[in-house]
């Protein structure tokens, strides 16, 4: 076999044999720096939600919080986690509640059989809220046929501000989904 061939049939086995994908969403960047790290330590796939027409106030943005809007997406992030049996979602925390673009992913999705983790980020050092919208999203989830496997809640920063990667990377270390 020639050297070309053999690293095409392994880029090949590669990419069909990657089932699992970070899908996260991020405003100002924090959760986009967990979802890097989680992806580049376990190997997976990252997916990053786009909403359809996104909106950056900051009233506006909490209000749909807050009411547990849905947002529509861009693309069909829904065929590209099709494949995987591990998914691990990320999204910040908006006016104590869960977000619009996770509400909007969750609403067309088919878990049967899928393990999730969820993973949180805000600027509330105390994490308050945390434990409501992981029960919210872990619900959603298991409506969707899917089961929880573990959870964490991770420190961002301020509206507008991105959060230390040292300190979200520090805090992730501590995670089972690392440490099975
Ligand atoms: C509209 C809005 C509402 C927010 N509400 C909260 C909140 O209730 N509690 C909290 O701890 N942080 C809150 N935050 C802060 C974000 O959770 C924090 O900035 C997080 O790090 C953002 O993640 P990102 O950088 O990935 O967008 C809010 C931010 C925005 C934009």
């Amino acid at each position: 076999m020639s050297i070309k061939l053999f690293f095409e049939l392994t880029i090949d086995y590669n990419l069909k044999m990657n089932d699992k994908a970070v899908v996260f969403f991020s405003r100002d960047g924090s959760t986009r720096i967990a979802a890097n790290i989680i992806a580049e330590k376990i190997g997976a796939e990252l997916i990053e939600l786009q909403e359809e027409k996104p909106n950056r106030n900051f009233l506006m943005s909490g209000f749909r919080a807050s009411t547990r809007k849905h947002a529509a997406l861009s693309g069909d992030p829904w065929a590209e986690i099709a494949s995987c049996n591990t998914l691990i979602l990320g999204a910040p925390i908006w006016a104590g509640k869960g977000i619009p673009a996770m509400n909007g992913f969750l609403d067309k999705i088919d878990l049967s059989g899928k393990h999730v983790y969820l993973f949180t980020l805000q600027a509330d050092p105390n994490l308050r809220s945390s434990g409501q919208v992981i029960a919210h999203y872990t619900r959603r989830v298991e409506d969707a046929g899917g089961t929880v496997d573990g959870s964490i809640a991770l420190p961002g920063n301020s509206p507008g501000k991105t959060g230390s990667e040292k300190d979200i990377r520090t805090t992730l270390e501590k995670w089972s989904l690392f440490n099975n």
